[in-house]
């Protein structure tokens, strides 16, 4: 009697692919990364980071640094530091930072996004910041690797180990550390009442429940929409606000696993170029915010689809359930349930990881090794 055995798949959890079992625990990455951060009270405890709370109160800029998937998450959290801390958040591709004489003080608090801890451009960028006299504060996946190891404080994200080259739990991850981050810093600058940050962590433990929600009810739209556009040559992504850093984040997915081109631009920014390149049937995916967030966002974003949609676009909307003002531009829509603006990025990404896997198994590339890339970029 003999049992076949195949170590690959076992791992794999029974899931298709590293990518498929790593979408399915985005909503783990989340609950995982938030877990142990709070008292009873729900104040946030970040000790283990080993910064003084006096040292975090001085600060008075952010520069994060980071490539890829990582510094969209920095972009995110751009919108949400500087809003709840009111300090200056700049993000920087860490290749660019150290050649560029950054301004740095002992007060800047650098932020080193990266999934493997060992991405050289970023490390790289941190030694420079370390030398100019900042501190820097990784957040990282990965135990022991060296960023942290390299960094004055780490905060881990627990996403668990990702295996696939194209980062999905890890991204979900790090905007979960970066928020925390900024509550914290908001805690102990006094910048929020204590009520509003507890309001925002209660609707951070929700998150998890309403990815599980896109994950379960929004697959078969997916699947069935990357068939239809399985011979796009290319894919235009537009998203404002906390919606850009998405739409980089659903280009950059397409491009590396399904070798499609794609490119995410802010929705503002489509009068003064992008939009000559709208053309009958050209796809276009937009990332729709909340009509029960800021309402300017939700209506300049809705004359965005609009305006592709008279070019003759195919317009997919990425939507929160019940908005029915987007029925009218959108000519599939992916939807997912209600949340802040300020965290609906943590959402708005999942169905676009989705849609790019589905798009790379339909084309029969391997989903979890993509051609010329590697998982982690040691060399600069
Ligand atoms: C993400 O899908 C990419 N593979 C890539 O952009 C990655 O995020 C980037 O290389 C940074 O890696 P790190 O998070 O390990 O530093």
């Amino acid at each position: 009697f003999t049992v076949d055995w195949d170590a690959s798949a076992a791992e794999k959890g029974g899931w298709d692919s590293y990518m498929d079992k790593e979408i399915h625990e985005d909503p783990a990455a989340v609950s995982e990364t938030l877990l142990g951060r709070f008292d009873a009270k729900g104040t946030l405890n970040l000790d283990e980071v080993h910064i003084d709370e006096d040292v975090f109160r001085q600060v008075d800029k952010i520069i994060v640094v980071a490539c890829g998937t990582a510094s969209y998450a920095g972009l995110v959290a751009k919108y949400a530091i500087e809003h709840w801390v009111r300090i200056p958040v700049e993000v920087e591709l860490a290749h660019e930072f150290r050649y560029r004489d950054p301004i740095l003080t002992p007060r800047t608090l650098v932020v080193a996004i990266s999934q493997s801890g060992e991405t050289m451009d970023t490390l790289m960028a941190l030694r420079h910041a370390r030398e100019q006299g900042s501190r820097v504060l990784a957040i990282c996946n990965t135990q022991g690797s060296t960023i942290p190891r390299e960094s004055d404080a780490v905060l881990y994200t627990h996403a668990g180990p990702e295996i696939a080259v194209a980062s999905t739990k890890a991204f979900v991850a790090q905007i979960v550390a970066a928020y925390l981050l900024g509550l914290y810093l908001a805690q102990v600058k006094g910048t929020m009442f204590r009520d509003e940050i507890r309001h925002i962590v209660t609707d951070l433990k929700a998150m998890p429940e309403k990815i599980q929600w896109v994950l379960d009810t929004q697959a078969d739209t997916i699947a069935k929409t990357a068939k239809q556009m399985l011979n796009a040559h290319s894919f235009i992504f537009l998203g404002r606000h906390v919606g850009y850093p998405v739409a980089l984040e659903g280009a950059l997915k397409l491009k590396e696993i399904a070798y499609t081109f794609s490119e995410g631009f802010a929705a503002g920014e489509l009068k003064h170029g992008p939009i000559a390149l709208v053309d009958a049937g050209e796809p276009v995916v937009c990332i729709i915010p909340s009509p029960r967030g800021r309402a300017v966002l939700h209506s300049k974003m809705l004359s965005s689809i609009e305006e592709v949609k008279a070019r003759g676009a195919f317009t997919i909307a990425v939507a929160e359930e019940g908005d029915e003002s987007v029925a009218n531009y959108a000519d599939v829509t992916f939807w997912r349930p209600q949340c802040p603006t300020l965290l609906s990025p943590l959402v708005d990404v999942v169905p676009l990881q989705l849609f790019a896997m589905d798009m790379s198994v339909l084309k029969k590339n391997d989903v979890d090794k993509p051609r010329n890339l590697a998982k982690s970029v040691t060399v600069e």
